[in-house]
């Protein structure tokens, strides 16, 4: 069938499916017969935003129609989680979570108005994203060593930028400054998008973030980084020597991005959207962006929305006592 053919047919499909003349499963098996969207749980530009922009992008050209970003932030991403846990479960509302969203917000927010095993699909996994300390270019600290020392000795006066109670960039850094024993001013912004212009700028002192958003500022020498948080270096910032490296091996910390569907969509939909997130996985393309910015591009094995749903059960089993007793 040519294109013309095949938009003749979705377009018919579609008519069909708003008169809710298709029964569920046709639905499904037509589906996707609009655009979908996607909720991001924080500002433009941040981690979260810049993955989810490089796999949709190619998700959308694999289901044949538009994958519209929906950034809606607050509450470290829980306020549009909870959000896309009531939206309808046809799979034409996700989201793209994180650790903090789909596990460490668990032991956090004791009222929080989903859970993230219970109200989810999980649908797959896109990039794994090691842990950066990063600090202002100016920071007095030339290596981590020194900024332990630095932090320790200025605790009072000293700021850390987050994205909110829950996020990545929130509960990498309690874990770190709960190691270190100090209590920095956190300065909360809507996403570490926002967050990395404050530090570029020199408003705020350090934060720990997310490698995907720090490589071009790090290579372009706006910011300092100490250390990051994994057992091996990462290939894209070769010089940036790891925690155990410089000094502080406690600190270890690597958090994920991945597409949940509301709980109740079609194993079908589902599986048409985890093909797509795969196919994007196996773009040379895709792969090429994802790794340039230090991501993790996870292994087959990784991929499965079944894989997902218990690295969620892992996460949440592993975030809850360390916050707990952080807190
Ligand atoms: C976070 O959890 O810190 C967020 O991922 C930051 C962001 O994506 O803007």
């Amino acid at each position: 069938m040519n294109w013309y053919g095949r938009s003749l047919a979705s377009a018919g499909l579609a008519a069909l499916a708003g008169l809710g003349f298709l029964s569920a499963q046709a639905q499904a098996q037509a589906y996707p017969t609009r655009s979908i969207t996607m909720i991001v749980p924080f500002a433009a530009g941040g981690p979260t935003d810049v993955i989810a922009r490089i796999v949709t992008g190619h998700m959308a050209q694999t289901l044949g129609q538009s994958i519209i970003i929906e950034n809606v932030v607050g509450a470290g991403g829980t306020t549009a989680t909870t959000r896309a846990s009531k939206a309808a479960n046809d799979g034409y509302t996700l989201i793209t979570g994180h650790m903090g969203t789909h596990a460490a917000s668990v032991p956090l927010y004791p009222k929080l108005a989903y859970h993230p095993e219970k109200d989810f699909e999980p649908v797959g996994l896109l990039a794994g994203t090691p842990i950066l300390i990063l600090a202002r270019k100016d920071f007095p600290p030339k290596d981590l060593k020194e900024f332990i020392t630095y932090v320790k000795a200025n605790e009072s006066k000293v700021n850390a930028a987050h994205a909110g109670v829950g996020s990545v960039s929130n509960v990498s850094c309690e874990l770190l400054n709960s190691i270190l024993g100090v209590k920095p001013i956190g300065v909360p912004f809507n996403g570490t998008g926002p967050a990395m212009n404050a530090l570029v700028g020199g408003q705020v002192d350090y934060m720990c973030d997310q490698i995907v958003n720090a490589v071009p500022q790090i290579n372009g020498g706006t910011i300092k980084a100490y250390a990051v948080a994994t057992a091996e270096r990462n290939p894209s910032l070769p010089n940036v020597p790891t925690t155990a490296e410089a000094g502080l091996p406690a600190f270890q910390a690597q958090a994920w991005n991945a597409i949940f569907a509301p709980k109740g969509t079609p194993a079908d939909v589902v599986a048409k959207l985890n093909a797509a997130i795969v196919k994007a996985l196996d773009d040379e393309n895709v792969r090429k962006r994802l790794l340039e910015l230090g991501s993790v591009i996870p292994a087959a094995a990784d991929r499965t929305p079944a894989a997902l749903g218990t690295l969620v059960k892992n996460e949440i089993a592993k975030w809850t006592p360390v916050l707990k007793a952080v807190n």
